[in-house]
């Protein structure tokens, strides 16, 4: 063990012998800009140029059914023109499945949907739709799409996935942030031993473990500090603070900080 000086001991990360922490960028958001005025800037495939040269391991995008920011077109375009593996996130209906297939992209993450919402505001409820998912991760994976699963936090949530075959499940980190927005340590806490146990339970399942929602400078070390995490999808704030200090530097910063989060030393 390596002695802190005067801050005490540091010990190990555990994170460190883990393999490195893959960062998704979600530009979902650029589209929201862009649709806001109807024409074509900005651009999320140039946005997505620009992730691949600041450092991000993946483009994520979310074809919605109601096709408020990403469009058919830029799922084709983004499959086309970037390098990056694609993440196509997107609700589990026939339609979806078939734009996914069509487009091939090299991962899919199933979300829940509701016209009226705002973002993806809870996970999917895996327990309570067995049949049609089984039947949607089977055509994907068969495909040779990497199916992943958004879900609570939550222990039936993560067995009910394993069961299903779904070899990937990503753990909504939305509660986490709002409890540290609220900034009630007890209620942080909470969210957080939730993320934990659902991460290391799904890690024992065999499955990989990603997480996304709401991270941002503030809460992202916690989690990507996490051992069996392998991924984080990250958009809104990114792309918020590009506004600030642009896209570049945002997706660097963020990048230094989990990589710090898994091979600094801990106090
Ligand atoms: N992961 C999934 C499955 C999501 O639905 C979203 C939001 O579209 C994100 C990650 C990114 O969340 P945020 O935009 O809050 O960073």
């Amino acid at each position: 063990m390596t002695t802190g000086g005067d801050s005490g001991p540091l010990q190990r990360n555990p994170a460190a012998d883990r393999p490195r922490c893959r960062l998704g960028v979600n530009i979902d958001h650029v589209a929201t800009i862009r649709n806001a005025r109807g024409g074509v800037h900005p651009d999320p495939v140039r946005a997505a140029h620009l992730c691949a040269v600041a450092g991000a391991d993946g483009i994520t995008a979310h074809l919605r059914e109601d096709r408020r920011h990403i469009r058919d077109a830029d799922m084709y375009r983004l499959k086309e023109e970037i390098s990056l593996p694609l993440n196509f996130e997107m609700a589990a209906t026939a339609e979806m499945v078939g734009i996914c297939l069509d487009v091939a992209p090299h991962a899919v993450c199933l979300v829940p949907e509701r016209r009226a919402e705002r973002t993806t505001e809870g996970g999917l409820d895996v327990a309570g739709q067995r049949e049609a998912l089984a039947a949607f991760i089977d055509r994907l994976g068969s495909a040779g799409i990497r199916v992943s699963l958004f879900i609570d936090p939550d222990e039936a949530q993560v067995r009910a996935a394993q069961a299903l075959g779904a070899p990937v499940i990503e753990l909504h980190t939305g509660a986490y942030h709002e409890a540290v927005q609220a900034t009630t340590p007890v209620r942080i806490q909470a969210e957080f031993d939730k993320i934990e146990a659902a991460a290391d339970l799904g890690e024992a399942l065999g499955l990989e473990i990603h997480a996304g929602h709401g991270l941002d400078f503030q809460n992202v070390q916690a989690i990507a500090g996490l051992p069996p995490i392998r991924e984080l999808n990250i958009g809104h704030f990114l792309v918020g603070e590009a506004v600030f200090m642009g896209l570049d530097q945002a997706i660097r910063e963020m990048r230094r900080l989990i990589d710090d989060a898994r091979t600094g030393m801990l106090v």
